[in-house]
């Protein structure tokens, strides 16, 4: 992110009527650098142990050059819910308790992050919110590592504990939106997404007009959407994009980071950059 940016509010073209929806497939990275072999036993052994219905289109589902800026997709395959989310351990999130059967009964609020990157704010919210049950969702592999061994020591993949509110999903966060029962969700998180700054590519942004029903109708009544973004152009789609629904209270954003929003790496280096962040907190009505 950062390079090749347009100034301020360049680009900002919201027109709903006239926006293509989102596409299925997913634009984006899925492999960084090759996986050492701590890594790919992450993958292997720690990952299933967390893994809510996973599943992945054979091999690499997601391919691509880089991110959030005039990054390819190449798999086209169409990423819709498969009909039985078989998990690969506990019950599917459509199962007859729906999301609270992931988790035990002491978990009273049930989350989701969209795209966790390296699983900083996903970490720090499991372990400052013991009452809720965070589903953590990345595509991109070395960033599923990256979460995985800081819950893990090295030798201790098949054996060491894992935290009981958390739950990974290492595929496409929509797929798993479309899977679930209406008013599943108490909140969402969606932390500093690929900005996808050219105009021709505004339908790859998760805030989209015609993403929104989606979101809404997975997150209960006052159930909250937090939203944070450092590139201007997407921080000027989300203020048009909001003002232009009726699903959610959508406040100005705040312009310094929230208590008990933790800090994510993307946030980290906007600032070192000379970024400014903007904060979102979204409210369904
Ligand atoms: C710019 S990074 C930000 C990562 C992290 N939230 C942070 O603030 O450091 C955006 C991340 O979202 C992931 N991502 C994008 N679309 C996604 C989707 N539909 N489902 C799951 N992850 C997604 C990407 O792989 C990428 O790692």
């Amino acid at each position: 992110m950062g390079k090749g940016r347009p100034r301020a509010g360049a680009e900002v073209r919201v027109q709903p009527l006239s926006l293509k929806p989102p596409p299925d497939r997913l634009y984006g990275r899925a492999r960084g650098h090759k996986l050492r072999p701590r890594q790919q036993r992450l993958l292997d052994v720690t990952l299933p142990r967390l893994a809510v219905g996973s599943f992945r289109s054979s091999p690499s589902p997601l391919e691509g050059e880089g991110r959030g800026g005039g990054c390819r997709g190449t798999d086209g395959a169409a990423r819709t819910p498969p009909p039985n989310l078989g998990p690969l351990r506990g019950p599917s999130p459509q199962g007859e308790g729906g999301i609270s059967d992931l988790f035990p009964p002491t978990i009273t609020q049930f989350w989701i992050e969209v795209g966790f990157g390296g699983g900083e704010h996903a970490l720090a919210q499991i372990a400052a919110h013991p009452e809720a049950g965070l589903i953590a969702c990345e595509v991109f592999e070395n960033g599923i590592c990256s979460l995985l061994s800081r819950l893990v020591p090295d030798g201790e993949e098949a054996t060491g504990p894992l935290p009981p509110n958390l739950r990974l999903w290492p595929d496409d966060a929509r797929v798993l939106l479309r899977g679930l029962p209406d008013a599943s969700l108490d909140r969402l998180f969606l932390m500093f997404p690929d900005p996808w700054p050219k105009l021709r590519h505004a339908k790859r942004r998760f805030v989209h007009p015609a993403q929104l029903p989606l979101i809404a109708r997975v997150l209960k009544p006052g159930a909250i959407w937090r939203v944070a973004s450092d590139d201007p152009t997407y921080q000027a789609w989300v203020t048009e994009v909001m003002a232009a629904q009726t699903l959610f209270d959508a406040p100005p954003p705040a312009t310094t980071r929230p208590e008990d929003w933790p800090p994510t790496r993307y946030e980290a280096k906007a600032l070192r950059e000379g970024r400014s962040p903007r904060y979102w907190t979204f409210t369904r009505r």
